[in-house]
């Protein structure tokens, strides 16, 4: 989401002059877009910050401002740091260059970060970095206040685009040359418009010519519906990938993070996807440590991991938020030695599961988009499979953006390696 609001406001700043710089050394303005989902996001844009310090004193006129959910959430408090200037939340990105002249003009600090409730940017064609995926969100915000989380204070209130505007932006992304969308929500299957559900959005995505690729992210357990699964397991070109946050295994942990599904209820669903969608590719994102989760608790987490066998899984700590239901009702009381305990225990579990899966794939043929060269591996491309899989191969002549067969010869627990057919 951060990705799609980076490249919004360089379209907003676009025609006031701003251009793109490679370097900070070499900028006037810089703009540092964060994330407030867990607390190692805010270590990171501390430590950038103190960073550009010394840029700060070297340069006459320098401006940084914070953007996202941090902006967002703490204000004031972000101005504070001798190099911010300017603070900026997620619905006000149109003051931006205003905001930036007046401070390179007349050294004034400035905050805009009150939330809209109609904010969608629709009307601007966000300036995209090159590659083979284009975001392109489809709502804003989220009302479904998980006791952890602090998206809906920091992003506000959901609100969706009309199919109309999401279908240019498509039709704009694929006459760019991108051949992947992919649509991005807080809650995919709450979206709606007069001209239709989540369902129906994503088959007419799906119906752009030039799109070969449509993937999103996420749907919520609690309200998946079997539209969206016939819609993916009929059309070729949305992938057959879903991500599923399950959170927590146990129930009494799932009712206190205000999930709204039982551990049956998602079990269930994650079978009801996979005989609908053969092959389908599951993903998951997990808290362990939630305040009060005991050691049993915690087991019943690791059960469902073990028995759904997720194809790869985000595992989280839990990081209390300020202003999130759970900081004012519960106690972050899981000590933090339990809270790595698990973690570890989940990431070795997942390690192994997902190697098992990925050596399974061991002379199947695969569809991969290539995305470019291997970073690490010199004469190889890399690639996505169609569930989401790194894939590596000896590279083909054939430009990011093509279509190339690999046959899986080798895996690890997060990568395929083959050989273009
Ligand atoms: N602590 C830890 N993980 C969190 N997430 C969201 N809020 C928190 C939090 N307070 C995780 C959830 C979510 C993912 C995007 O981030 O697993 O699905
Ligand atoms: Fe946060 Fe829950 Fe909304 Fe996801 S659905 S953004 S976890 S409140």
């Amino acid at each position: 989401m951060n990705e799609y609001d980076s490249a919004l406001v360089r379209s907003i700043l676009a025609p006031h002059g701003f251009q793109s710089c490679a370097s900070a050394q070499d900028a006037e303005v810089i703009l540092v877009n964060t994330c407030a989902v867990r607390e190692n996001a805010y270590r990171k844009i501390y430590g950038l910050l103190d960073k550009l310090r010394p840029l700060k004193k070297q340069k006459k006129s320098f401006v940084v401002g914070v953007l996202g959910c941090m902006a967002q959430n703490l204000k004031e408090e972000l101005l504070a740091h001798p190099v911010v200037s300017l603070v900026v939340g997620p619905d006000n990105y149109r003051s931006l260059p205003g905001l930036i002249e007046q401070s390179i003009t007349s050294g004034d600090c400035g905050i805009d970060a009150d939330l809209s409730e109609y904010e969608t940017y629709s009307d601007i064609a966000p300036a995209r970095v090159e590659g083979v995926n284009a975001w392109v969100a489809i709502m804003r915000g989220c009302d479904n206040f998980c006791t952890f989380c602090v998206v809906p204070y920091t992003r506000g209130r959901e609100r969706s685009r009309s199919v109309a505007d999401i279908l240019d932006e498509v039709r704009a992304a694929a006459a760019a040359g991108f051949p992947q969308v992919t649509l991005l929500g807080q809650n995919v299957n709450s979206y709606s418009d007069r001209d239709g559900s989540f369902a129906d959005l994503i088959v007419r995505v799906a119906d752009v010519p030039a799109i070969r690729r449509v993937r999103f992210t996420s749907p919520h357990p609690k309200d998946f519906p079997d539209d969206l699964l016939e819609a993916i397991a009929a059309h070729p070109n949305i992938c057959k990938h879903v991500h599923l946050p399950l959170q927590a295994g146990n129930d009494r942990i799932l009712g206190l993070m205000g999930r709204n599904y039982t551990r049956r209820e998602f079990v269930g669903l994650a079978e009801r996807i996979r005989d609908r969608i053969p092959g389908v590719s599951l993903t998951t994102d997990i808290i362990v440590g939630f305040p009060t989760e005991t050691e049993g608790e915690f087991l019943e987490t690791f059960k469902v991991m073990e028995n759904l066998a997720f194809d790869s899984a985000f595992i989280f700590k839990y990081s209390e938020r300020k202003g999130t239901i759970a900081s004012r009702k519960f106690a972050d009381d899981v000590p933090p030695d339990s809270k790595t305990d698990r973690i570890v225990r989940l990431f070795d579990l997942q390690k192994r599961i997902s190697s098992d899966k990925n050596r399974a794939r061991i002379g199947s043929l695969e569809a991969v988009l290539i995305e470019g060269p291997a970073e690490k591996k010199p004469d190889h491309q890399v690639g996505k499979s169609d569930g989401g899989t790194t894939v590596i191969f000896p590279a083909t002549p054939e430009a990011p953006g093509s279509f190339a067969r690999v046959r899986i010869r080798e895996a690890s627990s997060t990568t395929l390696y083959g050989e273009a057919m």
